[in-house]
């Protein structure tokens, strides 16, 4: 059978992203805008975007960032907090001001600190939310210093999700990054309400890449990679077609300084790349046809948004790509996530290049 060598696809969106702010937002947007139509933007700043003025401050800074000629949609979501009212959740959905309501278990990744410290706290907003069908993002992992770094997502299922299903099983839940075959088999025997979303990185690196040959910063991200079998379980999970798994970079840049640096800040920025990846996982896996579900509708679905018209199209290369470059910030950098083995695909067609 002839080899797939060019496959064009509706344009994909991105159902997780960090943007950050100032002159990191400045920097990465331009890479998310060309390729993407959409995305889910994360309301982990510092400090955390709350409230109903400021998401619609942070929807602006991001949109002033825009390169003028880019369509590009941010999908705005607000942070859960234990004060967080129902009303200040019906005033953002009464113009769709908010595609989700994001909740980070307290102290269980980056900015994370004004989390919710108890799922019970939440339960009127949860309410509402259920009854309005605005889903709820979770970071699927319990942090307690009990429990193992490895099973975080097994423990935050058992402990906080099945529980919180049991009381609002028409919920929509989005299971964020998912990284373990424990997290994969319980979206399997969950019902539609339940989807979740994968990440490049996640497809190709295991625990071991971040020990490898010395302590890896730029492998680090929450949650952590896992075991092999974890990462098989994923990628079947991916490639398989089924829509409750999508496409959610969890592009989450920082500083070089910060991650090599003790304490080494959790995150990877992947955009320049993220597509590419993908692409070699499905070409890898024999799934290339349904590589335009994971990434430009199964998502769009789940958040019953309409599907991109347009295109973007992805050739693999007659011969080895260079290294993706950082980007710089001031005097510092954001390193681009990548592997040892040059890129195999490249975009083509479809990139909505930056006027001057
Ligand atoms: C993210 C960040 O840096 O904001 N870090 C990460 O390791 N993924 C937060 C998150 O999504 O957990
Ligand atoms: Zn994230």
């Amino acid at each position: 059978m002839k080899k797939t060598t060019e496959i064009t696809i509706r344009r994909p969106d991105d159902w997780h992203l960090h943007l950050r702010d100032g002159d990191v937002l400045k920097t990465v947007l331009p890479y998310t805008a060309e390729l993407f139509g959409r995305a889910i933007i994360m309301p982990n700043l510092k400090p955390p975007v709350r409230t109903r003025p400021e998401i619609l401050s942070y929807r602006q800074r991001i949109v002033d960032c825009l390169p003028s000629n880019h369509t590009f949609q941010p999908l705005m979501t607000m942070y859960l907090t234990d004060e967080t009212s129902p009303e200040e959740i019906r005033r953002c959905t009464n113009d769709d001001l908010i595609a989700a309501v994001k909740l980070y278990p307290v102290g269980a990744t980056t900015n994370s600190e004004f989390g919710v410290t108890n799922s019970k706290k939440v339960y009127p907003a949860l309410e509402l939310m259920q009854e309005l069908g605005i889903p709820l993002s979770v970071h699927g992992e319990s942090s307690g210093p009990d429990v193992d770094i490895f099973e975080r997502e097994a423990a935050f299922i058992e402990r906080d999700l099945e529980p919180l299903r049991q009381d609002f099983p028409e919920l929509k839940v989005i299971f964020e990054h998912l990284t373990s075959k424990v997290g994969v088999d319980y979206v399997l025997s969950s019902g539609k309400e339940v989807a979740a979303t994968i990440t490049p990185h996640h497809l190709l690196i295991t625990r071991n890449d971040i020990f490898a040959g010395g302590l890896q910063p730029h492998m680090y991200c929450l949650p952590i990679a896992k075991r092999e079998e974890d990462r098989q379980a994923i990628r079947k999970a991916a490639v398989s077609g089924d829509p409750r798994f999508f496409f959610g970079s969890d592009s989450a840049p920082h500083l070089v300084s910060s991650k090599e640096n003790a304490p080494g800040a959790a995150g990877i920025f992947n955009i320049p790349t993220a597509l590419a990846y993908v692409a070699q996982v499905f070409e890898e896996d024999s799934a290339l046809d349904r590589l335009e579900s994971f990434l430009s509708t199964n998502g769009a679905r789940f958040y019953q948004l309409p599907i991109n018209s347009d295109t973007i199209t992805l050739q693999k290369a007659t011969q080895p790509l260079s290294e993706p470059k950082d980007l710089s910030i001031g005097s510092d950098r954001v390193r681009v996530f990548r592997l040892s083995d040059p890129l195999q695909w490249i975009v083509t067609e479809g990139l909505k290049k930056t006027s001057v």
